[in-house]
Parts: structure tokens; C-alpha cells; sequence
């Protein structure tokens, strides 16, 4: 008797229920790629010894995850140094965007500081003026704290309707990562903020020199000169050496590259706080220093660019974040908002930070439309497009928190649409 015999009816056992339990979980076949590397065999990559340690001394992803990238839409902006890159959103799971795939978004470039020659000033309205190195910043206090941070203008194209195809166009202007950094007020404290000082002007050293003015109270409350991302120095698109942290605020007050603190007793009305990031309103009014961003969801996958590939048991993810504060519930609907679930909340949910949100369906190859509405901790509740459209109108670009759908069609793709 052949002595493998056994063996090999186990394996086919094994295989026959593995396939049946792939294919229950699929809903068809699982079987794809090259059979000479697919069990039993020994695959090539068994075959020979692979790369020793240090051929990259910087990791990068695999090279089959090279789609996995930042992209632009070339119409949106007249120039490279004034635009916008969005993040893969679409691509990921969990809450902490890879340093490598954050959305960049500058007005004049990227600055290239040579952090030996960096220097951060405050000024105006203090006891002493200071000048800090990047040395003397990292000697502070210092603590780590995990926030989104997300553009004023993400889903600016949609407020009159669905335009984007892919939550990485529609929603991509948002990021979440693990910051190191200075608490502001550790710095203020030491340059002694006067008593009349109200307001703080923050400046970039790009050659937009951004400038935004902020209240103090916020200054003096979570905000951080950070230096590290994800455990790492800063990136250059990311402000190397040194951001302003704004929790929970709108993207544009985070200054990067930041080289300027000046404390003065009201704003400043900067360009960046006049003709632009203002919300003009249904009556023709504009709306001025509308800071905090609102509670915002969408769902990643399945979005146009992760259609559904297999009809069966399906696991729908998305990111929700609240500038007011913690998530406490995401619900999720598959009929375009006629009912609704509670998500199931996975990971870390923090304060102005991203929480990720799963819901489980048995996909029968129906169409869906499918929606998302997060709820923070003041109870403040996502609204639709139509809601926000009656307070809003349809002038604005900044500020558009609404419901997103999704409408998953019968062979599984998926298309940006609005319900009414
Ligand atoms: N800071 C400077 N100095 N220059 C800029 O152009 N862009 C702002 C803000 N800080 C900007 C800046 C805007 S509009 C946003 S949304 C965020 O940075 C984007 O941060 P990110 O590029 O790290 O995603
Ligand atoms: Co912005």
C-alpha cells in the first residue's frame, strides 16, 4: 500500500472542505493564480532564499500593492503647488493612515527646511519674545495623541450633487495619525501670554506663508507644535520639521512648516480666513471662522473604486470622525436611508479621531444603496445632503459633512449617487 495514501485522502479531505467553506464564503470559487505555487505543491518563493536584511533600509510595501497610492485630479487645480493629492481611503482598514499615503494639500509648495537652520518665533502680545530650534522644541514636555485631520473643502465638489467616483476623491482630503509633539501651551507658557491677548496668529515658512488666526482659548487647550507622525519625523509634505496640531479644526489652521506664533488681542483676517475658507451661505452672506469640523462618515468598502466582487457573506467598513469630540455610534443602511443598523465600532475610539465602523451582510447580488451617519458624544447627528442643503444651500465648498450613498449595482459595482 502506498504509505502517503492516508495522507493525501487527508489533504483532499481538508481541501474539499476549505473549498467548501471558501466557496460558502465567497459564493463561488476561490481558486485563482498560478497552480504550480498553489498547495500541495512547493511554491517558487519556498524554492530559494530570498532577500537578506538591509536591501531596504527604508521599508516600502509590496510590489503588488503598488495601486496603493496618493492621486490627484488633474482638472481640480490649475497648478501642482496649489493643489490637492487624496488618501487611498478605499485601500485601508483600521484608523492610522500610513505616513506615505496622507493627503497632502499646500497653497505654495512643499518648503524644504533644513532642520538645522528651522526656527519657530513667538511673539506680539508676550512676556518675552522667544526663538526656538528644533533641538529646543524636542527638550519640551512632550506627549502623543492620535486626531484626524481633515481639509474644510473634502467633498467640496459634492455639494450639488454626486460628482466623484471613489471615496478616495470624494472624502481622501482626511488623515489620522499618531502625533509626537509640544502642547502649545507648555510654549506659550514660557514666552508668558499678557492678559489682553486673545488671539494667535500661526504662520508657514512655505512660500504661501499661510496664516491663520486662532482664539487662545484653543490654543491654551489641546493644540500641539508636533514634530514626530506615526513615530517618525514629519514628512516634508507634512510641515517637516515642525506642524501646528489643531484637534478636531479644520485641516487649513494647521499650519505647517510653522515658523511663527504672534499673540495679538484679535484676528488677524489673513487671506485664508477672508476670501477663502469662509461658507457662503443661501442668502449671499458669508460665514466666517467655522472651525470645527462635524461629525462625517463614509464607508471605504465597497465605494466605486472596491466594488464587490462576490455575492455572499460581505463585511461593509468605513472611517467616522467628530471634530466635537468622541463617535459614539455609527449606523449603516443598505436602502439608501429607509433603515438602519448599528456598525460595529473596532479599535481605539478616541477624541477627534477616526473610529473604524464594520457591518456584516449576506450579499444576494441585490442592488444597495448604501449610507452611513455617525453620532458623536454631544449626540449630534450626521445629516443628509438635503438637510444640509436647507441650512447651506448649494454656494458653499467648505463644510459638507453630508450622508454619502453608494449605490452597489447588481454585478457589483459601485457609483457615486444622491438620494432624494
Ligand atoms: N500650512 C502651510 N504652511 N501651507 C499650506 O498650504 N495647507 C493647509 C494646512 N496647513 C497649508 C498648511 C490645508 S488647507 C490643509 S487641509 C492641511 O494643511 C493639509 O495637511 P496635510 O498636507 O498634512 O494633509
Ligand atoms: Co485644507
Amino acid at each position: 500500500m502506498d504509505k502517503d495514501a492516508p495522507k493525501r485522502a487527508a489533504r483532499r479531505r481538508f481541501l474539499r472542505a476549505a473549498g467548501s467553506a471558501a466557496a460558502a464564503l465567497a459564493g463561488g470559487p476561490a481558486l485563482a493564480g498560478n497552480l504550480k505555487n498553489l498547495p500541495p505543491n512547493v511554491p517558487e518563493w519556498t524554492r530559494a532564499l530570498g532577500d537578506g536584511v538591509a536591501v531596504r533600509p527604508y521599508g516600502k510595501p509590496s510590489k503588488h500593492e503598488a495601486h496603493v497610492v496618493r492621486r490627484d485630479v488633474q482638472w481640480l487645480t490649475a497648478s501642482r503647488e496649489s493643489s490637492v493629492s487624496f488618501t487611498p481611503l478605499h485601500e485601508l482598514d483600521g484608523i492610522i493612515t500610513p505616513n506615505g499615503l496622507c493627503f497632502e494639500r499646500h497653497h505654495g509648495g512643499i518648503a524644504e527646511i533644513d532642520p538645522e537652520d528651522y526656527r519657530l518665533i513667538v511673539h506680539g502680545l508676550v512676556e518675552r519674545e522667544l526663538i526656538f530650534t528644533l533641538a529646543d522644541l524636542k527638550r519640551f514636555p512632550r506627549v502623543n495623541r492620535i486626531h484626524f485631520l481633515e481639509c474644510a473643502a473634502n467633498s467640496g465638489m459634492e455639494w450639488r450633487g454626486a460628482q466623484l467616483n471613489g471615496c478616495q476623491y470624494t472624502h481622501g482630503m482626511v488623515h489620522c495619525v499618531e502625533y509626537t509633539g509640544v502642547p502649545l501651551r507648555v510654549l506659550l507658557a514660557e514666552a508668558g501670554v499678557k492678559p489682553n491677548a486673545k488671539w494667535l496668529l500661526a504662520e508657514g515658512a512655505d512660500s504661501a506663508a499661510m496664516s491663520r488666526s486662532i482664539p487662545l482659548a484653543k490654543a491654551m487647550d489641546d493644540c500641539l507644535v508636533a514634530y514626530r507622525m506615526n513615530g517618525e519625523m514629519l514628512r516634508p509634505e507634512q510641515g517637516y520639521p515642525a506642524r501646528l496640531v489643531v484637534p478636531g479644526w479644520e485641516g487649513n489652521v494647521w499650519v505647517k512648516w510653522l515658523r511663527r506664533l504672534k499673540l495679538g488681542d484679535e484676528p488677524w483676517f489673513a487671506r485664508e480666513e477672508t476670501s477663502k475658507y469662509t461658507d457662503l451661505m443661501a442668502d449671499g452672506k458669508a460665514r466666517q471662522f467655522t472651525f470645527v469640523m462635524d461629525a462625517k462618515s463614509v464607508i471605504t468598502s465597497p465605494s466605486p473604486q472596491a466594488p464587490l466582487r462576490q455575492k455572499g457573506f460581505t463585511v461593509i467598513s468605513g472611517l467616522a470622525w467628530s471634530g466635537r469630540g468622541k463617535i459614539t455610534r455609527v449606523d449603516v443602511s443598505l436602502d439608501g436611508g429607509k433603515n438602519w443598523r448599528e456598525a460595529k465600532i473596532d479599535g481605539l475610539v478616541l477624541d477627534k479621531a477616526c473610529v473604524r465602523f464594520y457591518a456584516e451582510t449576506e450579499w444576494t447580488g441585490g442592488e444597495m444603496l448604501l449610507q452611513s451617519r455617525a453620532i458623536d458624544e454631544t449626540g449630534y447627528v450626521q445629516p443628509t445632503k438635503s438637510e444640509l442643503r436647507k441650512i447651506r444651500g448649494v454656494n458653499s465648498i467648505y463644510h459638507n459633512n453630508g450622508i454619502q450613498t453608494w449605490l452597489v449595482k447588481p454585478n457589483g459595482e459601485v457609483e457615486n449617487v444622491e438620494v432624494s
